[in-house]
């Protein structure tokens, strides 16, 4: 597996893989792998030539008060894990090397308003541009996104539909642990009874799916997911939302494919959580 630092270094390879007509599936992350991100390395092992994953804290991605200096690293493991998936490069820029005087941003507006955009309303706009930035130094024929992060997905696929970008997005189910909460780098900020509380997300969603039907309100799914949640004392709701799927904009009956997604705090830690829904 090579390991690269630079965007020449970068460039360099991959022209030497497109002149061999390699197809090059694509992975961003943040690093402190885990299942999650496996799972979306071991689709693009499966589809692809040849496969990158990139690792990189985007500090325009994170708000002021947000963990960008706390934020869980570690590249030796990150490593090992890329290698025994099979990755072929990774990359691993500074943020020098990715940001220089930054003029230029890619904001895709009304998707990266609701939800997660409320409580952080730069993180979307520091995504989009870092992703676009990925996509032009990567040029992936395949780029996989989970969907755990489900607005993020929504939104990168209207800035490629949007942008024109020349690649395809592929969106992974989210992967859980054993009690049903699902796998993130931040779980590792919960305490031994923070963790224990976090199950409480998934109970909420499992009963979410039990109830919703085509045609019922939207408040009544919210209601009945609220309730569980507030069983919890070490629960707080930052939003539980059911927005149209595609424009993640809020819905008030479901009549369209939705998307269910909520954000709750489990003492000073945010976990985000969703399912989609297809009424027809
Ligand atoms: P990060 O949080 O490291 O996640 C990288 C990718 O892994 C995202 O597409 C995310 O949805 C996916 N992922 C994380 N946990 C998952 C789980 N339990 N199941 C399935 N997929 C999961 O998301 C980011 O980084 C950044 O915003 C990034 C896109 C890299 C831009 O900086």
């Amino acid at each position: 597996m090579e390991h690269v630092l630079t965007i020449e270094n970068v460039r360099n390879t991959i022209n030497k893989w497109k002149k061999e007509g390699y197809s090059i599936g694509y992975v961003p992350t943040m690093g402190f792998l885990h299942d999650g991100h496996a799972s979306l390395i071991d689709q693009a092992r499966k589809n692809n030539d040849k496969v990158i994953v990139s690792i990189f804290v985007n500090p325009i991605q994170f708000g002021e008060n947000e963990d960008l200096s706390t934020y869980p690293r570690d590249i030796n493991s990150d490593k090992k894990l890329c290698e025994s998936h099979g990755v072929d490069l990774i990359f691993t820029p500074s943020p020098e090397e990715m940001y220089q005087d930054k003029k230029a941003f890619v904001d895709i507006v009304d998707l990266s308003s609701t939800l997660c955009g409320i409580r952080r309303p730069i993180h979307f706009k520091g995504v989009c541009t870092v992703v676009a930035k990925f996509f032009n130094i990567i040029q992936p024929t395949n780029a996989y996104f989970g969907e755990k992060d489900a607005q993020q997905l929504a939104i990168i696929r209207k800035m490629v539909f949007d942008l024109n970008f020349p690649v395809n997005i592929i969106g992974v189910p989210i992967v859980r642990e054993q009690d049903g909460l699902a796998k993130s780098s931040r779980n590792t900020y919960l305490s031994t009874e923070e963790r224990k509380a976090a199950t409480i997300l998934y109970k909420s969603i499992q009963k979410g799916k039990e109830s919703i039907t085509p045609g019922c309100s939207a408040d009544s799914i919210i209601n009945t997911m609220t309730e569980i949640i507030q069983s919890e004392p070490l629960a707080k709701i930052d939003y539980i939302s059911v927005v149209d799927a595609n424009t993640m904009q809020p819905v008030e009956e479901i009549n369209a494919p939705v998307l269910v997604a909520m954000a709750v705090y489990i003492g000073t830690t945010r976990l985000i959580d969703n399912f989609s829904y297809d009424p027809n």
